[in-house]
């Protein structure tokens, strides 16, 4: 049996690509929330943390000229291989969000899936917050979505022990993968630490890999976002708890709709 270890932090890489679109798939009515502020767009929509390109192609699909930017090497080439694919023109662009210049500016920046999460430093999180304000036109919109897990930590507990997650087939190898899950929360510094490791299960029953990873993801309350969007040249103009515009109710999924002033 393989076992490797394939991410180490919220760096690059950390999300072990071959299971990316089997187990990250998104948070329920993501996928057309962005589509429809993208194809509304009065010019060209980044996408910050584009991933493996879930939210890209379908920006595209919806008509929007799109450029996606990651800092994973691995999940960048799946992306750029299903638009080719599926005939799509996208620009694609290797770097960080805490510093990136792209040279051009954008109608909207879309950071779906809760990728600012990575930032686990409010230096970070300033940082890439004016570095996409740089890369903005003139009001242009700012549309992201986080998670807030306190009321949840506080029900469930700060801990969880490592526990199976959910399954689904590898298309690639026909491998059923079976993912298993534990978490660790610290309230002092916002920091919720996930293991996950995928096994991989032959035609005959027996385990014939396991991939380990480990995410590290810093949430923000409400009103510390208010703040660093406001401190960073930003207003909001909508904070929803869901993709379908419901109220936010103080934790759980923040969805952030914010202009450049
Ligand atoms: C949860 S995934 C979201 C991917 C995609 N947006 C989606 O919705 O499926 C987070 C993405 O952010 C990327 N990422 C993490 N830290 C980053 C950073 N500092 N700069 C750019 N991308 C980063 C990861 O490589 C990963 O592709």
């Amino acid at each position: 049996m393989q076992t490797a270890c394939q991410g180490e932090s919220n760096t690059m890489r950390a999300y072990a690509s071959r299971f990316y679109d089997g187990y990250f798939v998104g948070v329920e009515g993501d996928v057309a929330f962005y589509a429809a502020h993208a194809k509304e767009a009065d010019g060209a929509v980044l996408e910050v943390g584009c991933g493996s390109g879930r939210i890209a192609l379908a920006l595209a699909r919806a008509g929007a000229e799109v450029a996606g930017l990651d800092l994973d090497a691995d999940l960048l080439a799946l992306a750029r291989g299903k638009a080719a694919e599926a005939g799509l023109a996208i620009e694609w662009g290797e770097g960080d969000m805490a510093e990136f210049d792209l040279g051009r500016r954008f109608a909207q920046i879309h950071v779906p899936y809760r990728t600012f999460q990575h930032l686990l430093a409010p230096a970070d999180q300033i940082r890439a917050l004016h570095c996409m304000a740089d890369h903005l036109d003139d009001d242009g919109l700012l549309l992201f979505d986080s998670f807030d897990p306190l009321g949840q930590l506080a029900a469930e507990g700060f801990t969880s022990p490592l526990c199976k997650d959910t399954d689904f087939v590898d298309t690639a190898t026909g491998h059923q993968v079976v993912v298993y899950y534990s978490r660790a929360a610290d309230p002092q510094t916002q920091i919720l630490e996930q293991e996950l490791i995928f096994e991989e299960i032959g035609a005959d029953g027996v385990a014939v890999g396991r991939t380990f990873t480990r995410l590290l993801l810093r949430w923000s309350t409400r009103w510390e976002l208010e703040h660093l969007l406001a401190g960073c040249g930003f207003e909001v103009m909508a904070l929803d708890g869901d993709f379908a515009g419901g109220a936010y109710p103080g934790y759980g999924n923040q969805i952030w709709t914010a202009r450049k002033v």
